[in-house]
C-alpha cells in the first residue's frame, strides 16, 4: 500500500539518487585509483526498464518527488536521455536532475533538456588547467567549461558547480572558481571531502573545512546569510553581495554560493535520501555497511508490492548518521564512484 517511506529516526524519503554506471572517464584522486576499478559486468547493471520500474515504485508507492542520476559518470550511459524521458512521463513525474563531470555535456545538454531534465550539477574542482589535470588525471578542463556553457545555453537552471578542494593548495582554487561562476551565472558549491576515496588516503586533519572555505571567500566578497529555508539540502548557502544570477524564469535573483560541510557539520538528521547503485542495490546512506538487493527481486519475478516492501525494510534500518568522527569508523567497501555521489 502506498505511503511515505520512513525510518526509525523520523525521517521521510523524498529524494532518490540513482547511479546509472560505475564507469567514469576521469580519475579524480579523491574518488578513483589511477588505473580505474574493476567495472561491473554489463549483466549486473540495471537495464533501463528495470531502473524505470524501480523509479516508478519509488514515485508511486513512496511519493518520491525528485530523482537524481549519478555515476560514475552518468553521461557514459547511452540510454540516459531515454531514461530521463521515461521518468518524466510517469504519473506524478518527479523533478529529474543529474550530477555529472560535464565532459560530454556539450553533446547531450540539449537532448537532456528536451527530455525533461530540469538541472545539472557539474563537478569541477579548479579552473587552473594544470591543477585540473593533476586532480582528475586527465587534461580536460576545456571540455568541462564548454559543457557548463552548453547546459546554461540549453536553459537548464540553476547550473551548479560542485568543487571538492584538494588538500594540497585547493583552498586557493576557491576564489577563482567563485569568480568564474559569478561571471557565467553558475551557482558554486564547495564540498568537504569525505572518506570515500578508492585509495583510502583521506585524512581528517588535511581535509579543507567549511570554516576555512568561508573565511577564504569572505576575504574577496561579502557573504550574507541566505534567508531562504535550507530544508534537507546539504549545502548551507550564502548570498554574494553585489552579484546576481538568473533563475529558471529568467528573473534576476541574488547570486549564491553554497558550502557543503558533510564532515564538520553533518546534515544527516534532515536526510531525505535513498540510493540505488548501478547494480540495483539499495543504500540508505553513502556510508551504509549493508545493501538490499532489489535487482535479485526484480529478476526473480517479484511484484511491485514485494519490491516496495523490501525497500521499506531497508529504509527503516537507515543509520542515524555517518559517524566519520567515531574512532571505530570504517570506510565503506565501495568508493564514491561505485555508490553514486
Ligand atoms: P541539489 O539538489 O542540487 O542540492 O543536489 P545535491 O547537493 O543533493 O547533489 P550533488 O550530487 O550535487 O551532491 C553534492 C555533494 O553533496 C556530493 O558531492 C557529496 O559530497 C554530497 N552529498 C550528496 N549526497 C550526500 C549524502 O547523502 N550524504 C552526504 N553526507 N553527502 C552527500
Ligand atoms: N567526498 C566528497 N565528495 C565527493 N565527490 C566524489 N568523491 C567525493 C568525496 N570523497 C563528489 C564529486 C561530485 C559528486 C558526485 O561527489 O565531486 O560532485
Ligand atoms: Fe569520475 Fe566523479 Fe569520481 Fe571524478 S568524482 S572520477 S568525475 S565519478
Amino acid at each position: 500500500t502506498a505511503g511515505p517511506m520512513v525510518d526509525t529516526h523520523g525521517r521521510v524519503t523524498r529524494d532518490l539518487r540513482v547511479s546509472v554506471t560505475d564507469r567514469c572517464n576521469l580519475r579524480c584522486t579523491y574518488c578513483m585509483p589511477a588505473d580505474g576499478l574493476d567495472w561491473l559486468p554489463a549483466d549486473d547493471l540495471l537495464s533501463a526498464s528495470e531502473m524505470i520500474r524501480l523509479i516508478r515504485i519509488a514515485v508511486g508507492e513512496f511519493g518520491v518527488t525528485s530523482v537524481r542520476f549519478t555515476g560514475g559518470e552518468p553521461l557514459l550511459r547511452r540510454d540516459l536521455v531515454d531514461i530521463v524521458g521515461a521518468v518524466r512521463a510517469l504519473p506524478d513525474a518527479p523533478e529529474v536532475s543529474i550530477t555529472t563531470n560535464g565532459l560530454s555535456l556539450r553533446r547531450h545538454a540539449r537532448a537532456l533538456a528536451d527530455a525533461g531534465l530540469s538541472r545539472v550539477n557539474v563537478s569541477l574542482d579548479t579552473v587552473d588547467r594544470e591543477r585540473f589535470a593533476a586532480i582528475t588525471r586527465r587534461d580536460r578542463l576545456h571540455d568541462v567549461l564548454d559543457g557548463l556553457a552548453a547546459a546554461h545555453e540549453a536553459g537548464l537552471r540553476p547550473v551548479k558547480v560542485n568543487a571538492v578542494l584538494d588538500p594540497d593548495g585547493g583552498l586557493e582554487d576557491a576564489p577563482a572558481l567563485l569568480r568564474m561562476c559569478l561571471e557565467n551565472g553558475y551557482s558554486l558549491r564547495i564540498i568537504e571531502q569525505m572518506p570515500l576515496d578508492a585509495d583510502h588516503a583521506w585524512s581528517r586533519t588535511r581535509m579543507i573545512t567549511a570554516a576555512q572555505v568561508h573565511e577564504r571567500l569572505a576575504r574577496d566578497v561579502e557573504l550574507l546569510p541566505d534567508p531562504r529555508p535550507r530544508g534537507a539540502a546539504p549545502a548551507q548557502t550564502w548570498l554574494v553581495g553585489g552579484h546576481t544570477a538568473l533563475d529558471r524564469e529568467g528573473r534576476e535573483v541574488p547570486a549564491r554560493v553554497g558550502i557543503i560541510a558533510s564532515v564538520t557539520r553533518p546534515f544527516c538528521g534532515d536526510c531525505d535520501r535513498t540510493r540505488l547503485t548501478a547494480d540495483g542495490q539499495v543504500r540508505t546512506c553513502l556510508f551504509s555497511t549493508t545493501e538490499t538487493d532489489l535487482r535479485a527481486l526484480l529478476r526473480d519475478g517479484a511484484d511491485d508490492e514485494a519490491v516496495a516492501r523490501a525497500w521499506r525494510v531497508a529504509s527503516w534500518g537507515k543509520l542515524p548518521g555517518h559517524a566519520i568522527d567515531d574512532p571505530s569508523f570504517l570506510q565503506p567497501d565501495r568508493p564514491m564512484s561505485a555508490i553514486g555521489g
